[in-house]
């Protein structure tokens, strides 16, 4: 069977070949940055909405982290759902069989305050900071590690307790500023609601210990400026 070698399109030739170069470099110069400045300024503008929500909703008290009329916090809803920043692990194992706060630590901060953080390198008020325990998952090692398909080491078994910050400077002013919460160090059910804890629980370590504003941002590598 004879086969045609394959030939340019009619009309094709050099000349239209650089034309269309030029017409498409053309329109990547002028189209690109064109998008990237709507880009931006979509960003700017879902921020500042996003703050407006902040304020109104602060101001409809609606915001996770509000203080009831008994002046208990509930425990927001949803919460795994947030900006997850790290993951600090104790184990039991490494610490006398009794870590204080055992095992892994998951930590997620409300996603407004995050977004306000990483343009202004500030908690705002009304931040709130949610920390999981998470137990390790059966150990076959006094430190608490297990064999896996990845390696040897630790990995999450089931969740085992809530802690939680919220900031507002005049509320927790005792406490440096930022409420701190207790939901019950144990597998959920958690209790729904949580009076703030004096400074001996909590504020004091964080006070003496913590980077920046009471948060160990040190540990997560998200909030490091
Ligand atoms: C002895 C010191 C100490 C005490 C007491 C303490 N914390 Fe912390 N907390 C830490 C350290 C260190 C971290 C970060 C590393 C980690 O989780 O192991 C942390 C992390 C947190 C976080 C995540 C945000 C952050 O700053 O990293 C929350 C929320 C939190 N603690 C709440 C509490 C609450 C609530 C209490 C009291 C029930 C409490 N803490 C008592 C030392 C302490």
């Amino acid at each position: 069977m004879h086969v045609r070698p394959a030939l340019p399109p009619r009309g094709f030739t050099v000349g239209t070949a650089i034309v269309a170069a030029a017409s498409l470099l053309t329109l990547c110069l002028v189209a690109l940055p064109a998008r990237a400045q709507t880009m931006t300024e979509k960003g700017n503008a879902a921020m500042a909405e996003d703050m407006t929500r902040m304020t109104r909703t602060q101001e409809m008290s609606k915001m996770p982290g509000t203080a009831m009329e008994n002046g208990e916090v509930a425990l927001p809803e949803g919460f795994r759902e947030w900006v997850f920043i790290g993951a600090p692990l104790t184990p039991n194992g490494l610490n006398g069989g009794a870590a204080a706060f055992p095992e892994f630590h998951h930590v997620y901060i409300e996603p407004i305050a995050y977004a306000a953080y990483e343009k202004t390198g500030v908690f705002p008020e009304g931040t709130v900071i949610v920390k999981e325990l998470v137990t390790l998952k059966s150990p076959e090692y006094d430190d608490g590690s297990r064999d896996e398909a990845s390696g040897r080491g630790f990995f999450a078994g089931e969740f085992g307790g809530i802690d939680m910050m919220v900031k507002d400077t005049q509320r927790y002013a005792a406490t440096d500023g930022w409420g701190f919460f207790n939901y019950g160090h144990h597998k959920p059910p958690y209790q729904k609601t949580a009076a703030a804890l004096p400074a001996e629980n909590c504020s004091g370590c964080h006070t003496a210990n913590a980077d920046e504003d009471m948060v160990f941002t040190g540990f997560y590598p998200i909030l490091r400026k």
